[in-house]
């Protein structure tokens, strides 16, 4: 196929150089009746490709023109069988995946620090989780992927299993050995689906770690929007093979996608594949280079650590993405928060993530030498200044407690119910400190690890109240719960 083309694109600007008066949604008409202010400011293009799905343009439900090409092509370039475009992200694939692969009450082994996406897959198809821990690294607190060993092992507990689901790369990057547990997943007749959110780049260079495709994983997603130039909420949903019904992927999907979506988005996902087919290897060749030469520098500051190749081959560290740029600022007092908000207060830098030791910086193909020279200057400056309190200081309260070793996450509690029976049953708020016993309707993730302590249909133990009182008092943020404060917990009715 002629990857040079973005049959897609070129069909909403046909439509806009056919000047076709239009009685279609959207309300604004090709921008004429919107806000002036910001149509102003969003530009006149953009509004005229902003169009409904019709004979020439395509239906993304059910495509049999433009977008079946544009599909296609994305296919082709990422070495997939069949290529579905998303435009509510990584996450609805997630939902998709687990929803056409698994039947109610099926068994599904899942790594525990799965996105929450991973959850709303388990509630919506009732699957039952097999939860498989992630290698956990204490001196960076960060949280990597599973070993081909612990999948191996949770097949062998669990050999009524339907399908292995996995997280790689993670949040930070690092990616599993899915060459090994493909071999492990296929051999034992199991469906293996990936959540390669991070990894939409890997396929387009050679030293970025295997793709999810080349591994052969039977259907794996890409955000598009994360590393690549898509639009917010664009992913890809690649299908190989035959272990996972087409018809009923395509079913799932057709039930989860708005019947109006957004053109430009769809637009925007077939331009970002004619780019990586083209010059992605040259576009990231530039970025590996530009990421690895920040790496070195800022390894060089006393008091930074930036992780790289030295790591590769521990445990739950297979290879690396050398576009992620994981700062660990422990090591000149700050946690992570901290350093994020002066990056942003004081030298206007967004990173992408921080958590309590690190800060977490994107480098793309959008990544400029300039941006990058003012990044590794406001750490050089950051490591010169005078830290009022060293948080991780002698006596000092997080030192302390990594010593106690309360960092340690809790054990996995017992699953009393489903997550979907859990998540669907009538719920009440009770008081957290009160709630030792009752069975959780919400999921409680401290970051770091990212790894959930307690997931809809467990029991609340009393270890688990005590970490997480004890993680909040550390300023460590816990994502899910109704109440951030974790005065109130919601969970399921007696
Ligand atoms: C591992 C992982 N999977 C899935 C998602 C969801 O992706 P999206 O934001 O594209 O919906 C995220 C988001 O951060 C993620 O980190």
């Amino acid at each position: 196929m002629d990857q040079h083309r973005a049959p897609y694109f070129q069909a909403l600007l046909d439509y806009v150089d056919s000047g076709v008066q239009p009685f279609h949604t959207p309300g604004h008409v090709q921008g004429v009746g919107m806000d002036l202010a910001f149509r102003e400011f969003v530009g006149d293009n953009i509004c005229a490709i902003d169009l409904t799905p019709m004979p020439g343009i395509d239906d993304l439900l059910q495509p049999t023109e433009a977008i079946k090409e544009a599909q296609e092509l994305a296919a082709e370039a990422w070495g997939a069988d069949h290529t579905f475009f998303l435009i509510n992200g990584s996450t609805s694939g997630n939902q998709c995946m687990m929803m056409a692969a698994i039947n109610p009450g099926e068994k599904i082994a899942v790594p525990r620090n799965s996105h929450k996406s991973m959850l709303g897959g388990l509630v919506m198809s009732g699957a039952r989780p097999i939860y498989m821990q992630p290698e956990v690294d204490l001196e960076l607190r960060m949280d990597h992927c599973v070993t081909p060993e612990t999948v191996a092992r949770t097949i062998e507990q669990h050999p009524d299993l339907v399908a292995v689901y996995l997280v790689s790369p993670t949040y930070y990057g690092v990616a599993a050995d899915l060459a090994a547990i493909e071999r492990i997943v296929h051999g034992a007749g199991k469906m293996l689906l990936v959540d390669e959110a991070w990894g939409p780049h890997f396929h387009f260079h050679p030293a970025l770690p295997l793709s999810a495709t080349n591994a052969g994983a039977d259907v794996c997603v890409n955000s598009t929007h994360k590393m690549l130039s898509a639009f917010s909420q664009c992913a890809m949903l690649h299908h190989k093979g035959e272990r996972v019904a087409l018809d009923r992927l395509e079913a799932v999907l057709k039930m989860f996608l708005s019947t109006s979506p957004n053109l430009p988005m769809v637009a925007s996902l077939d331009v970002a594949r004619k780019q990586m087919a083209t010059e992605g290897e040259a576009l990231l060749s530039r970025t590996i280079a530009l990421a690895e030469e920040t790496r070195a520098r800022l390894n060089r500051i006393p008091g930074l650590y930036c992780f790289g190749e030295e790591l590769q081959g521990r445990h739950g560290i297979f290879d690396l993405d050398p576009t992620k740029v994981t700062v660990t600022v422990k090591g000149l007092g700050y946690t992570g928060y901290e350093a994020s908000a002066l990056l942003r207060r004081r030298y206007n830098i967004q990173v992408e993530m921080a958590d309590l030791f690190n800060v977490v910086a994107l480098f793309t193909i959008g990544t400029t030498r300039e941006a990058a020279e003012g990044f590794i200057y406001a750490f050089e400056e950051l490591a010169r200044d005078d830290r009022p309190i060293d948080m991780f200081a002698p006596s000092g309260i997080l030192e302390e407690r990594l010593r106690r070793g309360t960092f340690r996450l809790p054990a996995v509690p017992p699953m009393r119910m489903l997550p979907r029976d859990a998540f669907l049953a009538d719920a009440e708020f009770v008081k957290f400190r009160e709630s030792s016993g009752r069975i959780c309707a919400e999921t409680l993730t401290p970051y770091p690890p990212g790894i959930p302590v307690i997931a809809p249909g467990e029991e609340i133990t009393r270890e688990i109240i005590e970490y997480l009182r004890l993680e909040l008092k550390a300023g460590v943020r816990i994502q899910g719960p109704f109440d951030g404060e974790l005065r109130v917990i919601r969970v399921v009715k007696e």
